[in-house]
C-alpha cells in the first residue's frame, strides 16, 4: 500500500448536486459487475453505498487493478461524479442517480473470500455469523442497530443532564449486591481466597451517592448476572441507572415516562401518551397472567371458579376445594381448533408451564359444545355465554390448577393464541407501569421470605402492619415499566431508615451478623443523614431491541454472548494457565 486517499465524501452522500466534482471515497467492495471494458463496484462504508465505474478506455491503470479485486477488498478511489444513464437510475439508493468514474485507486487490503455474504445476513447460521461477528457488524442491520444505540445514549444523556442529573461511574470490582441472580466472581490475587463480584447493578453505590448529596444521579452502565439466558437476556447487559433524593414513587414514574417518551420521539418519531396506564401487580396477574403484560391486544383471563361450583366437573371442583383456581380465556375462530391443534397446545403447556391439562368448549349456534361442556347443564351454559359475552365460533380454554400454574399457563397461552390469530398490531406501542408489587414472596425450597425487588425496597407505608402480621400481603413501593410485553425497567422507593431496614432484614431471615457483613457499609452510611430516595433502572439493550424491531437482544449488542454464555468469536470463557491459577491460589476441581 503506497498512500491513503483521503476521502472527501462518504459513500452515502453524493448526488446530482455534485456532478463533475472530483471526489475521493474509501470503502469495501460490496458488489461487483464486470462488463468487459467496464467494471462496476458498489463501494460501501457505514454511511451508504456508491457505485463506482472503471472504464478501460479512460484509465487503464485503475481498470487493470480493479479487474483483480473482489468482495470485501478495502480500497480508496478518486474520480469524477457523473450522472447515471436514465435506465440505470436506482431510486432505492440515496446515491442512485450518480456514479463515480474512477481515475485513481489504492488497494489498502485485499480480503479473503468472506465466510458469508455480507449483503445477506441470512445466508449463514447465527453461530457462524457470531464467530465472524466483526464481519456481521458490517451488515446494514447491525450497522443500523449500533447507530441507533449510540443516538439513544446521546438523547438519554442530554435529557437527564438537562434535568440536572449527573453521570457518576461506580466500581466494576465490588462486593456482591443481592439482585436475585448469581454473581460473576473475580478472585483477588493480593487477598488470596477472597473475591470481588461484578455488579449485578450499581444498586448499593447509587444509594450511597444519595447519602453523599448527589441528589440526581444516572449512569449508563454495564451489569453482570449469571442467570439463564433467553432472547431478552444477556450475562452482561447495560442499564440506564437512575436515583433521586427527596422523591416519591410518582416522581420516578413521571421521570421514567418522560424519558421513555423522549427516546421514542427522538429515535423513531413516535408520540407516546403523556401518561402511561398503571396496573397493580394483582390486576396484571389476574387479567394477563403475567407482571409484564402485552396490552396491545385485549384477550383477558376470565374468572371461571363460580361456574365450576354449579357444574358436575369433579376434577375442577377438587382443585377449587384444595385452594386452586380455575380461569379461562376465549379465542376466535373456534372451528380452526381441531383436536390435533388442541392436543399440541396441551402438550406445550404441560412441558413448559407444568399445566396438567387444557379444557375447552366451543360456542356454535349459541350453545357451548364439545370438550368439557357435558359437565355443564344448559342453563349454566347459557349463563356462561351471557356472563362472558361469548360469541359464536369462539372457543374457551379453561385451566384449573394451583394459582401460579393457572396464571402463568394462561398468560402464555394468551400470547400464543394472539400470535396465531394475528391479534397483535405490530405497529403499536403499548407502555404501562405495574405498581404495588408484593414486598416479599415465599421461597418454597428454602422455606423463607425473599424480597421481590431487593432488600432495600421500601414497604408501602400503609402496609407496615402487614409486614409483621401477614408479610405475603404487604405491598412494596416497587414498580416496573413494561412495553409490548417486555419489562423495560424497574425500581423502587428505598428504605432510608435503619430501623425499618433491620425489620426487613429480620423478615428476610438475614441476621444481624449477616446484615453487617454484607451491607454494613450501607447501614452505616444511613446513620449519617440519609435522604429519602428512590430510583429505577431501564434495560438499555431491551429498549434498543424494541426500537430496532429486533427479535432478540443479541442483535443490538456489538459483541454478545450465545444463550450458553459463550463468545464464539474469541472463544471465551477459556481455560487459563496453571501459573495464573497458582497466583490466585485456585485449584480447579473435577465437576461431578
Ligand atoms: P432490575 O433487576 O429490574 O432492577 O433490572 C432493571 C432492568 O434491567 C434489564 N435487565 C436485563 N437486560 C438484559 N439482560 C439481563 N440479564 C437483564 N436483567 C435485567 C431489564 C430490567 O427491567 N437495581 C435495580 C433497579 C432499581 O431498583 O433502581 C435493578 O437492577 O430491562
Amino acid at each position: 500500500m503506497d498512500k491513503i486517499i483521503k476521502r472527501t465524501h462518504t459513500c452515502g452522500e453524493l448526488s446530482l448536486d455534485d456532478l463533475e466534482k472530483n471526489v475521493s471515497l474509501n470503502g469495501w467492495i460490496s458488489k461487483r459487475r464486470d462488463l468487459g471494458g467496464l467494471i462496476f463496484f458498489d463501494l460501501r462504508d457505514r454511511y451508504g453505498i456508491t457505485q463506482i465505474v472503471f472504464d478501460e478506455k479512460k484509465n487503464d491503470y485503475s481498470f487493470n487493478i480493479a479487474k483483480k479485486l473482489s468482495f470485501e477488498d478495502v480500497i480508496g478511489i478518486s474520480g469524477i461524479v457523473i450522472a447515471r444513464p436514465k435506465e440505470a437510475i436506482n431510486d432505492t439508493l440515496a446515491t442512485g442517480q450518480i456514479d463515480i468514474e474512477v481515475n485513481d485507486i489504492v488497494v489498502y487490503n485485499e480480503s479473503e473470500p468472506p465466510p458469508f455474504d455480507i449483503n445477506n445476513r441470512n445466508s449463514a447460521s447465527e453461530e457462524h455469523r457470531l464467530k465472524y461477528r466483526y464481519l456481521e457488524l458490517r451488515t446494514k442491520e447491525l450497522q443500523h442497530s449500533m447507530l441507533l444505540r449510540h443516538q439513544s445514549c446521546l438523547e438519554i444523556r442530554k435529557f437527564l443532564s438537562n434535568l440536572d442529573f449527573i453521570e457518576i461511574e461506580t466500581p466494576i470490582l465490588m462486593k456482591s449486591t443481592p439482585e436475585g441472580a448469581r454473581d460473576f466472581l473475580v478472585p483477588s490475587r493480593i487477598h488470596s481466597g477472597k473475591f470481588y463480584a461484578l455488579p449485578q447493578s450499581p444498586q448499593t453505590y447509587k444509594q450511597l451517592l444519595m447519602v453523599s448529596g448527589f441528589d440526581k444521579y444516572f449512569q449508563i452502565v454495564k451489569c453482570f448476572r449469571d442467570e439463564d439466558f433467553r432472547a431478552d437476556r444477556q450475562p452482561e447487559f447495560t442499564q440506564i441507572d437512575i436515583e433521586m433524593s427527596f422523591v416519591e414513587q410518582d416522581d420516578i414514574i413521571e421521570l421514567g415516562t418522560n424519558l421513555t417518551r423522549k427516546i421514542w420521539k427522538q429515535i423513531v418519531n413516535v408520540e407516546l401518551p403523556e401518561a402511561f396506564p398503571k396496573l397493580t401487580y394483582k390486576e396484571s396477574m389476574e387479567k394477563y397472567g403475567t407482571d409484564k403484560p402485552d396490552i396491545r391486544f385485549d384477550m383477558q383471563l376470565l374468572e371461571f371458579d363460580q361456574y365450576i361450583f354449579d357444574s358436575s366437573f369433579d376434577t375442577f371442583k377438587n382443585i377449587l376445594s384444595s385452594k386452586g383456581r380455575v380461569k379461562a380465556i376465549k379465542c376466535p375462530n373456534a372451528s380452526m381448533y381441531s383436536r390435533k391443534i388442541i392436543d399440541e397446545l396441551t402438550d406445550w403447556l404441560k412441558t413448559y408451564y407444568n399445566a396438567k391439562g387444557l379444557a375447552w368448549m366451543k360456542c356454535s349456534d349459541n350453545i357451548l359444545d364439545g370438550g368439557i361442556s357435558k359437565f355443564f347443564d344448559n342453563s349454566l351454559k347459557s349463563k356462561i355465554i351471557n356472563d362472558l359475552s361469548i360469541s359464536n365460533d369462539e372457543i374457551i380454554f379453561i385451566i384449573g390448577d394451583s394459582q401460579d400454574i393457572v396464571l402463568s399457563a394462561l398468560g402464555a397461552l394468551r400470547l400464543k393464541l394472539a400470535d396465531r390469530e394475528n391479534l397483535i398490531d405490530k405497529t403499536q406501542w403499548a407502555p404501562l407501569w405495574v405498581v404495588d408489587f408484593p414486598l416479599v414472596e415465599w421461597n418454597k425450597d428454602h422455606k423463607r421470605w425473599d424480597a421481590l425487588h431487593h432488600p432495600f425496597t421500601s414497604p408501602n407505608l400503609e402496609d407496615l402492619e402487614l409486614v409483621d402480621s401477614n408479610p405475603g400481603l404487604a405491598r412494596s413501593l416497587g414498580y416496573d415499566i413494561v412495553m409490548n410485553g417486555y419489562e423495560l425497567g424497574g425500581g423502587s422507593i428505598r428504605i432510608h431508615d435503619s430501623k425499618l431496614q433491620a425489620k426487613i432484614f429480620n423478615l428476610l431471615g438475614v441476621d444481624d451478623q449477616e446484615a453487617n457483613e454484607k451491607f454494613g457499609f450501607l447501614m452505616n452510611a444511613f446513620k449519617y443523614g440519609a435522604p429519602p430516595h428512590g430510583g429505577m433502572a431501564f434495560g438499555l439493550d431491551r429498549i434498543i431491541m424494541l426500537l430496532t424491531g429486533s427479535a432478540q437482544i443479541r442483535d443490538v449488542i456489538a459483541f454478545p454472548k450465545t444463550t450458553s454464555a459463550m463468545s464464539l468469536m474469541d472463544d471465551s470463557p477459556s481455560f487459563v494457565d496453571q501459573e495464573q491459577l497458582n497466583e490466585l491460589g485456585l485449584k480447579i476441581k473435577e465437576k461431578k
